[in-house]
């Protein structure tokens, strides 16, 4: 049985996250990991903070701290949402980490020694007043295209053209502000990746044929338009330095790899961290190295896809070494805010940290998943959430349990009754939630969300229906059996619940688990047998009664929540 390794697209260390991040990358890798391993799978889940390039250094300057003290310090942060939304990580780790550098700088050498890496001269700006060169974003000017006066080094934010530094008219320091600049000539390493395209598009020709369309069809764009040679290094402080015994020229004047080069080898490199944290224990190689027991699948924004698909492979490729290559991409489109883009430097839409702070992980988990932008952009509004909150958790789930547990508690004390024998309409539930519970597993397999959250709320939907059916509150008046067995019924159903639903809402899972007093790993997966029969909570089992699940959304909180975040008028 393959064993599975599980990475999300590492967030980038400057700033809190929004929903839409969280939905297009960690939050479905948990709910796959959460699933492969109640299901007993081997799993192993890898995020990391990617720390280095020029928007960390130049957040690091806002904030009036070193770049190495912000890290860490937003890199803890980001650990508290992420604990706080229960993402299951085996391992978070930092890019910025020695592991990371020991690997990424085997990687360039093997690069090198393949040749694949060339050194080449190119013209870049340097600032007299700063005494050093200025990449990308540390330089600032008018747009030659749009005449916007602020339009960045590698790109104008007014007319979003991709620009060179040396496009820019009065051009200066986005550090000094000084306009003493010149152009000079200076050396990078050059990534060779036309010379790894065909080899590439092979590699995607056989791996790429089962992935989501709109993974493979990003892949393939970036092919038919061209594998070009690109710069792996930058003139900055901080990053993974040039090795000096490859290259001691540029080692000496401090070039780093661009953060491109360096990130996605973090996927490894916190892998090292996790192994090294328990070496006896852990092996960090097995999983990476000669890996052929290992299924690996990516989850991602579709912005990162080029990066995932083809660059990264590309590098692994020319390492002429087996490391291992993604098996699987799950990609998602846009999580939208009233139809327009959440934005972080906008501040616009819902960020992680205030989702937490006005309600629990789980109604946020739910909603993203059961709404999660798999075929299309998908659009969070106030309205929707509150709807999906208030039918599916509250009426749907919530209601159920709390209804069951404390009629049979009030009317049988607080142990499961035992009632008659089961009957036709057990049969029938049986049967039913035997087939939802298949119709549930096949799209977890398969990885599509919007599908399983469906068929989960089916799952609960026909507790519902069952519960309805019998009507143990009239039972209770002529046939007190007859109602017991309705209750130790709805009883398994709400365990059954509390062991599927954990993917998706982790926290209520535990709660509803641990309302049953029985013994044993009780997350483990339920069987077609066991759903068919509902029989793994015994009569005469102890519980209690958990407080309410999920409360409602008021028309008062949602006002509230409108203006407090903007209720969409100002969108596009
Ligand atoms: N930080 C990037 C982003 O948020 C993703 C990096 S993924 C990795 O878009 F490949 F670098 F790991
Ligand atoms: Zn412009």
């Amino acid at each position: 049985m393959a064993r599975h390794l599980i990475t999300s697209a590492l967030p980038y260390i400057n700033g809190i996250k929004h929903l839409g991040n969280m939905v297009g990358s960690m939050l479905p890798a948990d709910v796959y990991a959460r699933y492969l391993r109640q299901t007993g799978r081997e799993t192993l889940y890898i995020c990391a903070t990617d720390e280095h390039g020029t928007p960390a250094e130049l957040a690091a300057k806002e904030a009036g701290l070193p770049v190495d003290a912000y890290c860490a310090q937003q890199h803890e942060a980001q650990k508290a949402i992420y604990d706080g939304f229960g993402l299951s990580f085996d391992y978070f780790g930092r890019s910025s980490s020695a592991q990371n550098r020991e690997i990424t700088q085997h990687f360039a050498r093997q690069l090198q020694k393949n040749g694949f890496i060339e050194e080449r001269a190119i013209r870049q700006v340097y600032s007299l007043a700063d005494e050093r060169f200025l990449p990308d974003r540390y330089i600032v000017g008018t747009c030659p295209h749009c005449g916007y006066d602020k339009a960045r080094g590698d790109q104008c934010e007014n007319c979003t053209r991709v620009l060179d530094p040396t496009d820019l008219i009065d051009a200066r320091s986005a550090i000094s502000g000084s306009s003493d600049l010149e152009v000079r000539e200076t050396k990078h390493l050059f990534l060779l990746q036309s010379k790894l395209q065909g080899e590439v598009e092979a590699w995607i020709d056989e791996q790429g044929k089962d992935w989501p369309v709109l993974a493979s069809s990003i892949a393939r764009k970036w092919l038919t338009e061209g594998l070009h040679d690109r710069s792996i290094t930058r003139d900055l402080e901080w990053g993974v330095p040039v090795p000096a015994d490859t290259w001691p020229e540029l080692a000496a004047e401090g070039k780093v790899f661009y953060v491109w080069f360096d990130a996605p080898v973090e996927y490894i490199g916190a892998t090292k961290e996790w192994a090294d944290e328990l070496p006896a224990e852990r092996d960090w190689k097995s999983w990476w190295y000669e890996a052929t027991d290992v299924r690996y699948t990516q989850f991602m924004g579709k912005d990162n896809v080029p990066f995932h698909t083809v660059m990264f492979p590309a590098t692994e490729l020319g390492t002429r070494e087996p490391w291992k290559r993604v098996d699987y991409v799950k990609a998602f489109n846009w999580l939208n805010y009233y139809g327009g883009k959440f934005s972080t430097s906008q501040r616009r839409g819902v960020f992680t940290h205030d989702a937490l702070e006005i309600l629990p992980a789980d109604y946020w988990r739910y909603f993203m998943m059961a709404n999660a932008p798999e075929s299309d952009d998908t659009s969070f509004s106030w309205e929707l959430f509150s709807a999906t909150v208030n039918k599916d958790l509250a009426d749907v789930l919530g209601n159920f349990v709390n209804r069951v547990l404390s009629f049979s508690r009030k009317r049988f004390g607080d142990e499961v009754p035992a009632g008659s024998e089961a009957g036709a309409a057990e049969t029938e539930l049986g049967r039913e939630v035997a087939r939802l519970l298949a119709e549930y597993e096949a799209h977890m397999e398969e990885m599509q969300f919007r599908k399983a959250a469906q068929a989960l709320r089916a799952l609960w939907s026909a507790g519902n229906s069952y519960l309805e059916t019998k009507a143990p509150w009239l039972e209770i008046k002529t046939d007190p059996d007859a109602a017991a067995l309705t209750l130790r019924t709805a009883m398994n159903l709400i365990h059954l619940y509390a062991v599927v639903s954990e993917p998706f809402i982790p926290a209520t899972a535990a709660a509803m688990r641990s309302a049953f007093a029985l013994t044993g790993d009780d997350r483990t997966w339920v069987t077609q047998d066991e759903a068919r029969s509902l029989s793994s909570v015994p009569a005469g089992t102890a519980f209690t009664v958990p407080p309410v699940l999920f409360a409602k959304i008021t028309e008062e909180d949602l006002e509230s929540y409108r203006e407090r975040f903007g209720g969409g008028d100002e969108a596009a």
